[in-house]
Formats: structure tokens, sequence, C-alpha cells
């Protein structure tokens, strides 16, 4: 079905060129003012194509099929969305819209941002599962970022459209996001075949993954169920939490472009990062409380795979303990 595909990349393209087209006309007011207030400025929003999807259900499938698009074609791109009694709609109104490109560049769907909060609807809105679009596998910014992360074998992955924006202009070029998912094994295979490695199935070159997350956030796990999984990778996996509960959009609007480089330079290896934060839930001044932390972070130690890593946390966990590296290391043995 490829003449199909190359058909909803033209509506896509079409779509994202229609929506850069609107964000200059007055009723894009609330989406200019949203941009100001994050910190981007008009020549921000053109470099990556951020645009304004008019609060109308059919000023874009006008559009789109005065230039010859069918309304099954626009359907089937996620554009238009179906109504119970058949009629097709418009499905991104009154948002500012993100065109999530892939490597090369083509527009394989969208994210849009609710801009009232009288509006109803989620705060964030994506193109649905489509021929072209695999919200699995996108990585928003990716085709800005590509170069930079195969030239330093880094990829920052953060949450959210704003995030990338922020990081890129902060100098942090290498930022990509998922869309509306948590990060899984299919991105990696994305970042892996960006770095050049999709030949070599054995080879665990894979560069250094930062993930930013919200601090109290689901995000956390589900990065760290990913690495669990594709453990060849966990040496080079870190985390990079921001200070009271800032992502990098907020971090660079309040402190400035050096906090959000200070945020990815403070790194922390993955499993560091995930001992630490059972540590944290736990009173280290008492004897019973260190117990309690060895119990709990006893399991994550012993989740992990490699045997020179797992030997090291062995040590480390108990130098943040302050207790004997052989009782972590029953411990641990009997978590396994
Ligand atoms: P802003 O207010 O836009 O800065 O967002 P935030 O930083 O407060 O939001 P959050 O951290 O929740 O959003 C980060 C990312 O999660 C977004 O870019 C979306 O991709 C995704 N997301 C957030 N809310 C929703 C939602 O309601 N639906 C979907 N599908 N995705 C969402
Ligand atoms: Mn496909
Ligand atoms: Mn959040
Ligand atoms: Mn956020
Ligand atoms: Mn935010």
């Amino acid at each position: 079905d490829y003449g199909n595909r190359a058909r909803l990349l033209a509506a896509n393209k079409a779509a994202a060129e229609y929506f850069v087209s609107q964000l200059v006309r007055p009723e894009a007011e609330p989406a200019r003012r949203f941009l100001g207030e994050r910190g981007f400025d008009p020549a921000a929003a053109e470099r990556f194509g951020v645009g304004f999807a008019p609060k109308s259900f059919d000023a874009l499938s006008t559009h789109l099929r005065s230039l010859g698009f069918t309304e099954a074609e626009l359907v089937t791109a996620g554009l238009l969305s179906t109504g119970e009694r058949g009629g097709a709609y418009d499905r991104f109104r009154g948002r500012l819209v993100w065109p999530i490109r892939d490597v090369t560049g083509q527009t394989l769907g969208f994210g849009a941002r609710r801009l009232l909060d009288d509006d109803k609807g989620p705060k964030y809105l994506n193109t649905p599962e489509t021929p072209v679009y695999h919200k699995s596998q996108v990585l928003y910014g990716l085709d800005l970022a590509k170069r930079d992360i195969s030239k330093g074998k880094q990829v920052v992955v953060v949450e959210g459209y704003t995030d990338v924006m922020a990081c890129h202009l902060a100098g942090i070029t290498t930022a990509v996001a998922t869309c509306g998912t948590a990060f899984g094994v299919d991105h990696i295979k994305v970042v892996r075949r960006v770095l050049g490695d999709f030949d070599n199935a054995d080879s665990t070159a894979l560069g250094e993954v930062v993930f930013t997350f919200d601090p109290d956030e689901a995000g956390q796990k589900a990065a760290s169920r990913a690495f669990a999984e594709e453990q060849r990778f966990a040496a080079q996996t870190f985390v990079a939490v921001a200070p009271d509960g800032l992502d990098p959009c907020d971090l660079r609007l309040t402190r400035g472009d050096e906090a959000v480089r200070l945020l990815i330079s403070g790194k922390k290896p993955m499993f560091e990062f995930m001992i630490r934060r059972v540590l944290a839930e736990h009173d280290l001044d008492t004897v019973e409380g260190r117990v309690a932390a060895l119990r709990a972070a006893a399991p994550v130690v012993a989740g992990i795979r490699d045997r020179a890593l797992s030997t090291g946390y062995v040590r480390n966990l108990a130098g943040w303990l302050g207790v004997d590296p052989s009782e972590v290391s029953r411990a641990v043995s009997a978590a396994q």
C-alpha cells in the first residue's frame, strides 16, 4: 500500500503547512500567548514547525479537500475524526499543534495542546494509530536531533514537546520526546538506528541515553521497565531529575539555559538513581530504617543482570547504608 502511504504523508505535510499559516491569524492569539509565556519566540516556533488548529470543525478539511485529498484519506491520516453518525470533522480544534516527524523529516502525525481552560477534551491530543503513525515508535524532535545524536553518541529523552523545544534552545540539541506514551523497547530500536547500529544486533554500543522525568512520575517506572528488558544498554542509561519538580521547559523559563545544561550534565546512572529513590523513602538514621531500606533496595540490585555492575552496586549500596557488603550480598541473593 505504498501509494496510500505517500498520500497520507502528503496530507500530513499539507496539514502542517496549513497549521503554520494559521498561527499568525487574530484568532490564534491564545496560541501565540502560550508560546510567549513558555519562552518561545516566533523564530523558535518556526524552527519546530509549531502551528495553530483553528477552532472549527471543517476549516482544515475544507482546505485539504480543495487540494484534492478525499475524506477517506483524511480520516485514515487521523486528521479527521468520525462521529457516531458517520460524519467526519477536524480532529484538532483550537489547539497549538506540533508536527511529529520521522528521522527524514516527513510528518507522520501531530501532537496538539489545549489552549483554553474551558475547552473540553484532554490537555494533549495526538494523532491516533494510522498506517504511518505508530506512537510506540515515534520520537518527537528526532529529525532535528539526529545529527547531534549520532555525532555525540547521546540522546536525551524528555517528556513533552515544550521540553524538547526548551532543551534545543538551551543547547541540548540531542533531546527528543515520546508522544503520549511511555518509552519502550521500540523506541530503543529507533534510537539505535539513528546511531547507525541497526545492522549489529549483538552490539552493546548504544551510546548514552539520558532520561529526564517529572520527579513524581509513572514515566520513571516506564523507562526503567524498558531498560530492564533491554539490559544490554543499562550501563549507558542515565537519569536526570530537575529540582523542585520542574520540567526542562519550566527550568529554562525560571532559571535560564544554563540550568537546563546543568540538569543534563548532572545525570546519574540509572541503577544508582533507582536505588537512591528507594533509599530516599526510608530513615537511614535508624537501624530499623536501614534494614527496611536494604530489604527494599535488594530486589533492584538483584535485577541487574550484568555481573560487574551488580557487584559494583552491592558495594555501593553497602556504602550508602553504612553496612557490610556481605550483608548486602545476602539480602540480594535472598531477593533473587
Ligand atoms: P505543559 O503544561 O504543556 O507544559 O505540560 P506539562 O509539562 O504540565 O505536562 P505533562 O508533563 O503532563 O506533559 C508532558 C507530555 O505528556 C506531553 O507533551 C504529552 O505528550 C503527554 N501528555 C500530557 N497530558 C496528556 C494527555 O492528556 N493526553 C495525552 N495523550 N498525552 C498527554
Ligand atoms: Mn507501519
Ligand atoms: Mn507531568
Ligand atoms: Mn511536564
Ligand atoms: Mn511543562
